[in-house]
């Protein structure tokens, strides 16, 4: 039986990857196909909800129903998501957005020099927004519980400690009401299914869901029902 426990809410879901341009052909991405995104839009709205979906780069169609936001870079991003986040009654940040853009676009292509093979040119980077801290902490100046938050953390592990460890340490450090941790160590990039632990913002365990990403989508759902806030 489908549960409309979303009925009368609104969401605004991020979805699929950032492209930062280097110059006019060439850009920056990452491996994240937006199905995930997907799968939450697809969930919240057969559970009743209304759905923003900001789609960075997705070749998938548009789930039935959802009012698609397109956009391509992470400054895009930020500036629709800061547009808003004022306006739903969550926030999910299941985009996987570039931490690093170019630091000057160049007008026309970076060219090679042909006189020196072994010339590479440097391509200097900048930070861009954390669009997810960005967003607690605007929630917190308005001093309101309006929009719970998620967030999403891909890890490896490696040097600064296991994938869990580091997801841990994230959800304490963003701030959001829950941080979906996704390991990516076996590969789930472009993959129908995947497995996650949603954390609290004090890095504990809520829930441990592995399957298809339909049923992550509704295992995370479910976690955010309790932090949404009050109807007026
Ligand atoms: O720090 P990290 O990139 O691992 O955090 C992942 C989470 O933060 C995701 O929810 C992602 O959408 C969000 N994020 C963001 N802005 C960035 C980088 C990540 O909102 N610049």
């Amino acid at each position: 039986a489908v549960r409309r426990d979303l009925l009368g809410r609104e969401l605004l879901i991020t979805a699929g990857g950032t492209r930062e341009d280097l110059d006019p052909v060439r850009f920056l991405a990452n491996h994240s196909s937006g199905k995930q995104g997907w799968a939450l839009a697809h969930a919240a709205l057969v559970r009743g909800a209304r759905v923003r979906l900001a789609a960075a780069n997705v070749d998938l169609e548009t789930p039935p129903g959802a009012q698609r936001l397109d956009v391509g870079s992470a400054a895009e991003l930020a500036e629709l998501v800061a547009e808003h986040r004022g306006q739903v009654d969550a926030l999910v940040m299941a985009a996987a957005v570039a931490d690093f853009t170019a630091a000057d676009r160049a007008d026309s292509k970076i060219k090679k020099d042909d006189g020196d093979e072994d010339s590479v040119p440097a391509i200097a980077l900048r930070r861009t927004q954390d669009i997810l801290r960005h967003s607690v902490l605007d929630r917190a100046e308005r001093g309101g519980a309006r929009p719970a938050i998620v967030g999403f953390a891909a890890e490896t592990g490696g040097e600064g400690g296991s994938a869990l460890d580091l997801a841990r340490a994230k959800a304490r450090r963003k701030g959001a009401d829950l941080l979906v941790f996704n390991d990516i160590t076996g590969g789930v990039f472009g993959a129908a299914d995947n497995s996650v632990r949603v954390l609290d913002r004090e890095g504990e365990e809520v829930s441990h869901t592995s399957g298809s990403k339909t049923a992550v989508a509704h295992a995370v759902l479910d976690e955010l029902l309790p932090h949404l806030p009050e109807v007026p």
